[in-house]
């Protein structure tokens, strides 16, 4: 495995009706590697070096969604929970085509000790895979993402946003607070960001008394230190009669209301049903 074998392999990727590029090296198996287009089932994912073989494959994959228990449901999107260890093949193909838009040194081939949080949106063909995040059973950090991905055909539709959000609805079903897995990618902290400070500022204006750091680490599940750094980052903290105080800026709420504009969808508690696993 020396640095040549870690250039990025693939060209391009064929899944349902999207033509992707893809970014990273990612360990197909070698009579894989160096095609010019891999086709994907986009249901079961598995992979094909020629689209006659994929068209063959799809007369009998019956699969039309993620293969695990659907735990979310709200008008077009829903979640699967997905085992690492009952969904081996599944999981590890997710894993290698995420691994195309990932430039993490390492990759989880283990997948047993994850769950697969997967969003899909669905329509008369089935439930299409937008994106998933995958989070270890057992976090030792509390983290509460692992990997996190949009597939490219569906980035900047605010998709990572709804990702984000999902994954904190769970760390309030197990009242814990969380945080991703480091180092993030760069626009995996972009994305972070924008969640947090949208998050935040939401929960200030709408409480109009006081709030302490630790009050909206706990509404939200976001770990002090994210609440910290962000409330930093805005500007928001003042040192007033001896003690920080939390203060909304004009600049941040204007803000606020732009990217509110912008966002869609945003996950529906109600509709999740759901319990930690045990
Ligand atoms: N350039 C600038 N800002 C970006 C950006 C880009 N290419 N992509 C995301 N952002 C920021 C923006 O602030 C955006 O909000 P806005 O569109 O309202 O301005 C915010 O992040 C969230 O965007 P959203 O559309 O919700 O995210 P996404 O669906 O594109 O998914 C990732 C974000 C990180 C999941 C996606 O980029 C991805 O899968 N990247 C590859 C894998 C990765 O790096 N994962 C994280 C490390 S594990
Ligand atoms: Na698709």
């Amino acid at each position: 495995h020396n640095e040549i074998s870690r250039v990025k392999n693939l060209d391009k990727i064929t899944m349902g009706r999207h033509v992707v590029e893809a970014w990273y090296f990612s360990q197909y198996p070698v009579e894989y590697a160096h095609i010019p287009m891999l086709y994907i089932c986009e249901f079961c994912l598995s992979f094909f070096a020629a689209p006659k073989s994929l068209e063959r494959h799809r007369h009998k994959c019956t699969l039309q969604h993620p293969p695990g228990n659907e735990i979310y449901r709200h008008e077009d999107i829903s979640f699967f929970e997905i085992d690492g260890r009952k969904q081996k093949t599944w999981c590890r193909n997710l894993c290698l085509l995420s691994k195309c838009f990932l430039d993490h040194k390492t990759l989880y081939y283990d997948v047993d000790p994850f769950l697969f949080y997967c969003m899909c949106l669905r329509d008369d063909r089935g439930m299409h895979l937008i994106g998933y995040f995958s989070k270890e059973k057992e976090s030792a950090e509390n983290y509460n993402v692992a990997c996190i991905l949009t597939l490219p055909q569906y980035q900047r539709l605010g998709f990572g946003k709804l990702l984000i959000e999902f994954s904190y609805e769970l760390s309030k079903k197990e009242n814990k607070l969380g945080s991703p897995e480091k180092p993030l990618s760069d626009l995996g902290l972009l994305s972070y960001r924008a969640y947090w400070q949208e998050t935040i500022i939401e929960l200030l204006l709408n409480t109009p008394e006081e709030i302490s750091i630790d009050e909206i680490a706990n509404k939200t599940a976001i770990t002090h230190n994210d609440v910290m750094h962000t409330c930093q980052a805005l500007q928001l903290l003042k040192w007033y009669k001896n003690a920080h105080v939390i203060c909304l800026s004009d600049a941040a709420i204007e803000n606020h209301e732009r990217a509110k504009k912008k966002r869609r969808r945003k996950i529906v508690p109600s509709s999740l049903l759901w319990r930690p696993p045990v």
